[in-house]
């Protein structure tokens, strides 16, 4: 089976008012011409029910579920069933910024609190967008060894049935944000995605049907070419998925590529 192309915008905390999340969001779905590709927001919360109601062209997805289900004592925390009632069908789990140790450790989630929310999610039918990548690079490639544990921890005990139906984002930490040292390069990614391919192979026993590897970090209409040529299953925007221009240039560039 051909899965479709996904382009996936994460808001992260922008923006300020619902008023300019339904402008972006309306932005983007009136505009968009998309048949070959699939493509998601994944907004605050807050904004999440209220945008799913104008159109059903763009999915929705969240940036985090509770390490609970269901409901709770557990303050200030949002469960993956409470998103499947409202219908949003990703969840981006494993992001750096919510990692500890690097860049704003917010929450600090560990390998294993990633693996718990992405058993959750799945249990609960909500796709998580997996993000791994590494800090930076070293001339011995140690960071190889880094993004093999990372993987292998996040993605354990989870069946092969389930990892093929996940989204794997490449996201290496120096390319994200607007501090960026630089984007990776679509031959970095090539290469990255080979070796994601051989893990999951060699540890999950994945041979057929892998999952849809993305790359984010700085991504922009100007580069996307380049990643697709390379064998990208699609992105995760950051920045550029709060202009609805570059957004709908970016989903349409993928549209193109076959
Ligand atoms: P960026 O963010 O596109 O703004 O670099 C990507 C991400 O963190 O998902």
């Amino acid at each position: 089976m051909i899965l479709k192309k996904i382009i996936i915008g994460n808001w992260k905390m922008n923006p300020l008012t619902m008023k300019e999340a339904e402008k972006i969001f309306s932005g983007i779905s009136k505009n968009l011409k998309n048949k070959k590709t699939e493509v998601a927001i994944c907004p605050p919360f807050l904004y999440l029910e209220k945008l799913g109601k104008i159109s059903k062209k763009v999915s929705l997805g969240a940036q985090n579920i509770c390490l609970e289900n269901g409901v709770g004592s557990y303050t200030g925390e949002v469960s993956a069933e409470m998103l499947i009632n409202i219908k949003a069908k990703y969840v981006i789990l494993g992001h750096s910024e919510r990692r500890a140790g690097v860049l704003a450790p917010l929450s600090g989630e560990s390998n294993q609190d990633v693996n718990k929310k992405i058993k959750m999610a799945l249990d609960s039918s909500l796709v998580p967008v997996f993000c791994f990548g590494e800090n930076e690079r070293d001339e011995n490639h140690e960071y190889l060894i880094f993004i093999k544990k990372q993987i292998e921890e996040c993605l354990e005990k989870i069946s092969k049935e389930n990892i093929s139906r996940m989204i794997i984002a490449y996201e290496p930490i120096w390319a994200i944000g607007k501090n960026a040292k630089r984007e990776a390069t679509p031959a970095e990614f090539r290469e990255m995605s080979i070796y994601v391919k051989k893990i999951l192979s060699d540890k999950f026993g994945i041979k057929i049907n892998m999952p849809r590897i993305i790359y984010g970090g700085s991504v922009h209409p100007e580069n996307v070419q380049g990643f697709l040529a390379e064998g990208a299953d699609g992105f995760l925007v950051g920045r550029d998925s709060l202009d609805v221009k570059k957004f709908l240039s970016i989903v349409s560039s993928a549209e193109t590529n076959f």
